[in-house]
Parts: structure tokens; sequence; C-alpha cells
């Protein structure tokens, strides 16, 4: 029997924040520029829009570095992370304490014909020329269309679901 829906949340930003705590997400990494001016973020704000013309979204938070290498050279690339690749997740979630370029450190990088980099062991890379920018609240909606895109097909995509990382399992 399927359990009738609960509230708890008075409050709208707490509300969101729990419902979005229970839907699973693919695990991005964002990059954009070149060498030292590189930057990234982890991210799952990320979903296709169109296919005439291949576009994409992403959702940035503004205040970060990553927001500005896109805007400042017109591109991004989204790096959709499989299991082995919950390093880069944590590194570009800031949760390794490097920051900036140093994020990259470690991690085997390939410039794609945008510009932006694409990490070599991704489950897939999809690189874009920015062409439009929404702002809204605290965060940027980029709409990029896509340029070039790569994928590894034997790796098993990393889902972020309840604060935490997890892989895939098949229902049927
Ligand atoms: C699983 C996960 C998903 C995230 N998704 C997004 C996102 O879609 N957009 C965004 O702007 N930030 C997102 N973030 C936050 C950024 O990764 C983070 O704010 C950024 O790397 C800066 O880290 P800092 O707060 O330690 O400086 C996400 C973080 C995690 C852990």
């Amino acid at each position: 029997m399927i359990m009738p829906m609960v509230y708890p949340q008075a409050d709208a930003v707490e509300g969101l924040k729990a419902a979005m705590r229970a839907y699973p997400a693919g695990v991005t990494v964002i990059t954009a520029g070149k060498g030292e001016a590189r930057r990234g973020l982890t991210a799952t704000a990320f979903t296709s829009v169109t296919m005439e013309p291949p576009t994409v979204l992403v959702c940035v938070n503004r205040n970060g570095e990553a927001h500005r290498a896109i805007t400042e050279n017109g591109h991004f690339c989204v790096n959709i992370l499989c299991q082995e690749a919950l390093d880069v997740a944590e590194s570009f979630a800031g949760m390794t304490g490097k920051t900036g370029a140093d994020q990259f450190e470690g991690f085997e990088w390939v410039e794609t014909n945008v510009g932006a980099p694409a990490y070599a062991f991704a489950q897939a890379s999809v690189a874009c020329e920015l062409k439009e920018a929404i702002e809204t609240g605290s965060h940027s909606i980029f709409i990029g269309e896509v340029r070039e895109a790569a994928l590894n097909p034997d790796r098993q995509p990393l889902l972020h679901y309840n604060r935490g990382f997890h892989a895939v399992g098949a229902v049927r």
C-alpha cells in the first residue's frame, strides 16, 4: 500500500530541500577555462533542453568562481561522472579543501573543441558554447549549444541521493 504524503515542513525552503533530497540525480562536474584559469563545480542541476538544435542547461551559483569562468570564456563542459570518479565529485564540491585550478590536480583532462576541459574518464562529456544566461536569484541558468559529446560506454553512473553518493540499481 502506498502511504499518504507527509508535509512536515511549514517552510517552503525547508520543504523544497527535503523534496530535493528525495530526488536522485546524476552527478556532473561542470568545467570552463584553460590552464591556471580553469574552474569547475560539482553539479546535479543539468538537463538536456532541445535536440534541434542540441542544447542543455545547467544551474550555477553566481558566487562561485566557476560561474565567472563560464561567462568569461563563453563555454562549459558537463562531465557526467561514473562511480569510479567519486573523488572528482568530492574535489569539485569543495570537500577536499582544494580550491580553484587545484581542484583539477590528480585527474586527467583533455581539451574539448570549445576549449573547456573534459575529464578523461567521465561516463560522458558534453562540451557547449554558451548561448544564454538567465539570472534568477542566487543562480544563473546557463543554456549551452552542444559542440562535442563523448561517451565511455562501459561505466556505471554516479548518483546523489539523500545527502549521499549512490550506485544505480535496476528494479526491472
Ligand atoms: C551533489 C552536489 C550537487 C551540487 N549541485 C550544484 C548545482 O547544481 N549547482 C550549483 O551551483 N552548485 C551545486 N553544488 C554546490 C557546488 O558544488 C559547491 O558550492 C561548489 O563546489 C563550491 O564549493 P564551496 O561551497 O566549498 O566553495 C552541488 C554540490 C553537491 C555536493
